[in-house]
């Protein structure tokens, strides 16, 4: 058993009173952890994987507290969604005033206004001044189904083109337009028909190849194996978030926005995982001044609660008939009273600033790692959203292996560390903006030692 001393701090913005601290009471996972896992062998598919099998009983700041009573650092948000703190009290007082009211009635059969504020604030946080509208959908893969749906309806065409990397979610089309079979497409095809995949820009692996050429080349591709009179839409994420943190070269975006527009294909932002203040921008598409015709949003947007849109030019957005877009619990009232709370509080707290805060701590610090260890490759990514790729010191080539030793030291250390990549060798650092600084350079520490042991 290891007993931490670490220091503790306030939590800027409020959740359960939990002491922000690292604190392991047993070994990690402990002993309460090991038989929930146990249960959960016996009881839930074992497709569903876990990360870290540490059973979670309280939550707030910069940690998670978990059944044996570890008090972990938590660098991953639940991926990305608990940028505004876990059971922020402003979430929390506005989803339980709405529980008090009513649950559920279906929008699509007696609506009620907080799925109408939810929208207007969306359509007026969003990239362009331009007339738009929302729709509201539960996850982020149904709300890229959705988009694609409504790209399709609007421009009578049918094809669509997502990048190498890519990542867009598990469903039956949205498997078709990730990119990488293990574990997300195995055995489950086949795919969705006229999906289509082209070449990204990824600064670190194609040579710093200039943002503006690989636009091109990728959309010579485009021309040449699909054609625009075919293709109803380009869907990319800004920073491919699952894929790597891979941020394209200045003018890549840009370039297939110009070409988007030229020739009549719907632009879709997937800033599911990129949105919502995480990256320092309130999105991604800001950084490079792109306006999408469409942007699909989840995970931030409402503090934990489940919650996914699409919003874009109103033409595009009322194209498809009455009843062809929508669901039973899409814009449920408790997660459309989270995510006005939430929303709020992104500006409100300004925390597009705190994500460059935290961008800082995390881009100076692990640059200084990389300056002294050649097996960190790269340091990339924005604000919050920062990830290192590990390689051979010698060959330059991805360290998968590596990875997996790093992550596994952070997590018997107390420290919740996410994994991703094509090649499975980039750590990616996704802290909620509720994190103390002193924290953040705690989990940082643990990282580093792990990394030197490793
Ligand atoms: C960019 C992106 N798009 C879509 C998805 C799918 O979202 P969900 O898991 O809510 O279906 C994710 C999830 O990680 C994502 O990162």
């Amino acid at each position: 058993m290891t007993i931490v001393e670490a220091p503790t701090s306030t939590v800027p913005l409020g959740g359960p009173s939990l002491p922000q601290e690292r604190r392991l009471a047993t070994s990690i996972p402990g002993p309460k952890s090991q038989a929930l896992q146990a249960r959960k062998a016996q009881a839930v598919s074992a497709g569903v994987g876990v990360t870290l099998p540490v059973y979670i009983v309280a939550a707030g700041g910069g940690v998670l507290v978990d059944v044996d009573g570890n008090s972990l650092i938590d660098l991953g948000s639940g991926i990305a969604v608990t940028g505004v703190g876990n059971s922020a009290p402003q979430v929390v007082e506005a989803v339980a005033a709405q529980l008090a009211q009513f649950t559920h009635t279906c929008f699509t059969v007696a609506p009620y206004d907080s799925y109408i504020e939810v929208a207007e604030t969306l359509n007026r946080l969003t990239p362009g001044d331009h007339a738009k509208r929302s729709a509201l959908f539960n996850s982020g893969a149904e709300a890229v189904e959705n988009a694609v749906k409504i790209a399709r309806h609007y421009t009578g065409k049918q094809a669509v083109v997502a990048f190498d990397h890519a990542y867009h979610g598990r469903t039956t089309l949205t498997m078709g337009l990730t990119a990488k079979n293990q574990p997300y497409k195995n055995g489950f095809g086949p795919f969705a028909a006229e999906l289509y995949r082209a070449p990204m820009s990824y600064p670190y692996r194609d040579g710093g190849l200039d943002g503006v050429v690989a636009a091109g080349r990728a959309i010579s591709q485009i021309e040449k194996q699909i054609g625009a009179e075919n293709l109803a839409a380009v869907i990319i994420e800004p920073i491919q978030g699952e894929g790597g943190f891979i941020v394209p070269a200045p003018g890549f975006l840009p370039t297939l926005v110009d070409w988007c527009r030229a020739n009549r294909v719907v632009f879709i932002a997937d800033e599911v995982q990129t949105g919502f203040a995480r990256t320092g921008d309130m999105f991604a598409s800001d950084h490079e001044g792109i306006v999408p015709d469409l942007m699909v949003m989840a995970k931030g947007i409402a503090g934990g609660l489940p919650l996914s849109a699409v919003t874009g030019r109103a033409q595009i957005m009322d194209s498809p008939q009455v009843g062809g877009i929508g669901g039973t619990y899409g814009g449920n009232p408790l997660a459309c009273a989270a995510a006005l709370a939430t929303m709020a509080a992104y500006e409100s707290e300004n925390l597009v600033g705190r994500a460059r805060e935290i961008g800082a701590i995390l881009t100076g610090r692990l640059n200084a790692i990389r300056a002294a260890d050649k097996r960190v490759g790269d340091v990339r990514g924005r604000g919050a959203m920062i990830a290192i790729e590990l390689v051979d010191a010698v060959t330059g080539e991805p360290d998968a292996a590596l990875t997996g030793r790093v992550v596994a030291a952070a997590h018997a250390q107390g420290v919740i560390l996410l994994t991703c990549g094509t090649y499975g060798n980039v750590v990616r650092f996704l802290p909620p903006l509720s994190i103390p600084d002193a924290l953040l350079v705690e989990g940082l520490q643990v990282v580093q030692a792990a990394l030197a042991a490793a």
